[in-house]
C-alpha cells in the first residue's frame, strides 16, 4: 500500500481520542469539562452497590417523571453532583440558546443551511396552514381506506397496503405501527398493513405471491424520491401489479399506487397520480419523518384519531423539553447521563432493551435515530472532535436478548450502558371485554424480568443472599450501568413522548458535542460508489481502478453469475 496514503478523519480520532477539550471551547467549559474529569476519577469507578447504600434517597434524588413517563437514573454510575457539573458543561456550551434556535426554526442543520422543524408537525394547538393542509389530505386517504371507499382498478376495496420505504421511511413507521397494532382505528375496516425495505427483493417477491394484485395499494415513501432501493422495490411492485391485471391503461398507477415524499414533481415523472401525493418538507429530516405523511401506515392501524394521539404526546414532549428547569427535563437528563457514560466512563456501549414485544422494532429506530444523527466526529468549526461522539448502539426485546447476549452484560469484559423500556400497564381483555388473566400474568412476569435484570446488572452479588459462595465462572461483578424507562402504559400519546424524548436527547448530546445532528453526509458516498460498482459487476469493466479485494469479490461474483 502506498504508504503516503495518510490517516485522517474519523481514523485519527479514533487513534487519539478521547476526552480532551474541544479546541475552541470557552473557559467556562473547560472549567466544567475538567470538573468532571476530576469527578470521574473520584467518584466515576465506586461500585453501584456502594451507591445505594450511601444514599437511602438515591432513587427519589435520581428519577423524574413528565409525559406519563418515568426515568430511573438511579442504576446509572453517577450522584446529583455529577448531574450538576454536567449541566455548567451543558450551560458553557450554549444548550439553552440552542434549544431556542431548534424552536425558533433556525439554521441548526448547519451544512444543508436548513431548520430542522420536526416538532412543528406535532405543534397541535398552532398548527402551521402547510402542516395542516397534508394532515387533512392524509385524513381524507385514510378514511377513503378504512371505509372501504379506496377502490382497485378492478372495484374492489383495498385490503392490503404495502410500505415500500427505506431508513426513516420505513423504521419509524414500522415501528410505531407495530408497537400500536393493539388499538384499532375506531370506525372502517383495518387493512393489513406491510413494510417492504431491503433492496434484495426478499422481503417484496414472497410478499407479493400472498397478496392480491386487486386490492393490493402500494405506498411509495421516499422523503427524496431518489433512493435506489426503495425505487427499486416499487418498481418490482408496479411491473408485479401491471402483468397481474394488463390492459388497464394507467388505472394501475392511478389506484394502486400513493407516494410520500418531499419532491413532488419526482413523484408525478414516476408515475404517482397528483391526487395521490402526500408531501412533507426538507425541513424534516427522514429519521424524524413518522410525524408527516409517512406516517400514513401508523394512521391506518390505529386510525387517524390515534395518529393524532401520537402528534400530540410528542408536542407534551417539546413543551416539557422547552419548559421544564434542567434539573427535571427529561431528554436534557438522558443526554447528560449518555455524555457522561462515553466522555468521562468511556462506556463506549449502548444496549436498547425494550420488555414488551411491541416494542421489538424500537432499537433498529433507535440506532438510525441516534447512530445516523450523531455518528459524527466534526464539529461546527470544521475541526476533527477531539472526544468520542455516538456510542454504539444495538439492541432486541429484553426477554429475548437473556437469552442471547446477556451473558456478555452479566461476565463479559466490556462495560455497557443498557436501557430498559417497560410499560408498567398492559391490559388485555377477552372478546367479551374480561380480563384476559393468563397474559395480565405473562406481563407481571415481563415486569419482574426487567426489574430483576437492571438490579443484578447493577448490583452484581450484592443482590444475591449475603452467603451465597460462587466459584468464579458464576461470579457476576455487576456496576453495569442502567436507565429504566417506565411508560405508564403503551399508548399513542405516551409512545408520542417516548420517541420525542429520544430525538431531543439526541439534540441535547450533539449540542455538547458541538456537532450537527441533522445531516448524514456519511452514507451519501455509499451511494455513490454502488453505482460505479454495478458496472464492473455487469460488464466487467471499471474493475482496475479497484482495491484488490474489491475486484477480486467483484470478478468472483460475475464468474458465478454467467455460469
Ligand atoms: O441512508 C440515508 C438516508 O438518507 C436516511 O437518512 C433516510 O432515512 C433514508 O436514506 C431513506 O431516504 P429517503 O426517504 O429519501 O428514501
Amino acid at each position: 500500500m502506498d504508504s503516503t496514503i495518510r490517516v485522517s478523519g474519523a481514523d485519527s480520532v479514533a487513534n487519539e481520542l478521547i476526552m480532551d477539550f474541544p479546541r475552541h471551547d470557552t473557559d467556562t467549559a473547560r472549567a466544567a469539562h475538567q470538573a468532571l474529569r476530576e469527578h470521574a476519577q473520584k467518584t466515576g469507578e465506586r461500585h453501584l452497590a456502594a451507591l445505594f447504600e450511601d444514599d437511602a434517597q438515591r432513587f427519589e434524588r435520581l428519577s423524574r417523571s413528565g409525559c406519563g413517563l418515568l426515568a430511573d437514573i438511579s442504576k446509572q454510575r453517577l450522584t446529583t453532583e455529577t448531574l450538576s457539573l454536567l449541566s455548567e458543561l451543558a450551560r458553557a456550551r450554549g444548550l439553552q440558546s440552542w434549544i431556542e434556535c431548534l424552536f425558533k426554526g433556525e439554521d441548526v442543520n448547519w451544512t444543508e443551511q436548513r431548520p430542522a422543524m420536526h416538532w412543528r408537525l406535532r405543534d397541535t394547538k398552532d398548527r402551521a396552514p402547510d402542516v395542516h393542509a397534508q394532515l387533512a389530505r392524509m385524513e381524507r386517504m385514510v378514511d377513503r381506506i378504512l371505509r372501504g371507499q379506496w377502490r382497485g382498478c378492478e372495484g374492489d376495496a383495498i385490503t392490503d397496503v404495502v410500505n415500500v420505504g427505506v431508513g426513516g421511511s420505513d423504521l419509524g413507521p414500522l415501528m410505531a405501527s407495530f408497537a400500536l397494532s393493539e388499538q384499532r382505528p375506531p370506525r372502517g375496516h383495518r387493512p393489513r398493513v406491510h413494510f417492504v425495505s431491503s433492496m434484495d427483493g426478499s422481503q417484496v417477491a414472497p410478499l407479493l405471491q400472498e397478496l392480491n394484485p386487486a386490492t393490493t395499494l402500494i405506498v411509495v415513501s421516499s422523503k427524496s424520491f431518489t433512493t435506489v432501493d426503495t425505487l427499486t422495490n416499487a418498481a418490482t411492485a408496479r411491473g408485479w401489479l401491471e402483468r397481474e391485471m394488463p390492459g388497464r391503461n394507467g388505472a394501475v398507477l392511478r389506484c394502486h399506487f400513493v407516494g410520500i415524499s418531499a419532491q413532488p414533481e419526482r413523484m408525478s415523472r414516476w408515475g404517482i397520480h397528483e391526487d395521490n401525493q402526500l408531501q412533507f418538507w426538507e425541513w424534516v429530516g427522514g429519521r424524524y419523518s413518522l410525524w408527516s405523511a409517512i406516517g400514513l401506515p401508523i394512521a391506518l392501524t390505529i386510525g387517524m384519531q390515534g395518529f393524532r394521539e401520537l402528534l400530540a404526546g410528542a408536542h407534551d414532549m417539546d413543551r416539557h423539553f422547552q419548559d421544564t428547569p434542567w434539573q427535571d427535563n427529561l431528554p436534557v437528563m438522558m443526554g447528560l447521563v449518555d455524555v457522561w457514560n462515553l466522555n468521562f466512563l468511556n462506556i463506549t456501549a449502548r444496549a436498547v432493551l425494550p420488555y414488551d414485544g411491541r416494542l421489538k422494532h424500537l432499537p433498529s429506530y433507535v440506532e438510525q435515530l441516534e447512530m445516523e444523527s450523531n455518528g459524527k466526529s466534526v464539529t461546527r468549526a470544521g475541526e476533527n472532535v477531539t472526544h468520542h461522539t455516538c456510542p454504539v448502539i444495538w439492541g432486541e426485546v429484553g426477554p429475548n436478548a437473556q437469552h442471547a447476549f446477556y451473558q456478555l452484560l452479566h461476565q463479559g469484559t466490556q462495560p455497557v450502558a443498557c436501557e430498559f423500556i417497560v410499560a408498567a400497564r398492559h391490559d388485555r381483555l377477552n372478546a367479551d371485554g374480561s380480563e384476559f388473566k393468563q397474559l395480565e400474568d405473562q406481563h407481571q412476569l415481563t415486569l419482574a424480568n426487567c426489574l430483576a435484570q437492571s438490579r443484578l446488572l447493577a448490583l452484581g452479588e450484592h443482590a444475591l443472599p449475603a452467603d451465597l459462595e460462587l466459584p468464579a465462572f458464576k461470579r457476576y461483578r455487576g456496576n453495569q450501568p442502567s436507565t429504566t424507562l417506565m411508560l405508564d402504559e403503551l399508548s399513542p400519546r405516551h409512545l408520542g413522548s417516548l420517541l420525542a424524548l429520544y430525538e431531543h436527547k439526541v439534540f441535547v448530546q450533539a449540542v455538547l458535542w458541538g456537532i450537527n445532528p441533522f445531516d448524514q453526509w456519511g452514507v451519501e458516498m455509499g451511494k455513490v460508489i454502488a453505482t460505479d460498482m454495478i458496472q464492473v459487476l455487469e460488464s466487467g469493466q471499471g474493475g482496475d481502478n479497484l482495491d484488490a479485494s474489491s475486484r477480486a469479490l467483484a470478478e468472483r461474483a460475475r464468474c458465478l453469475n454467467q455460469d
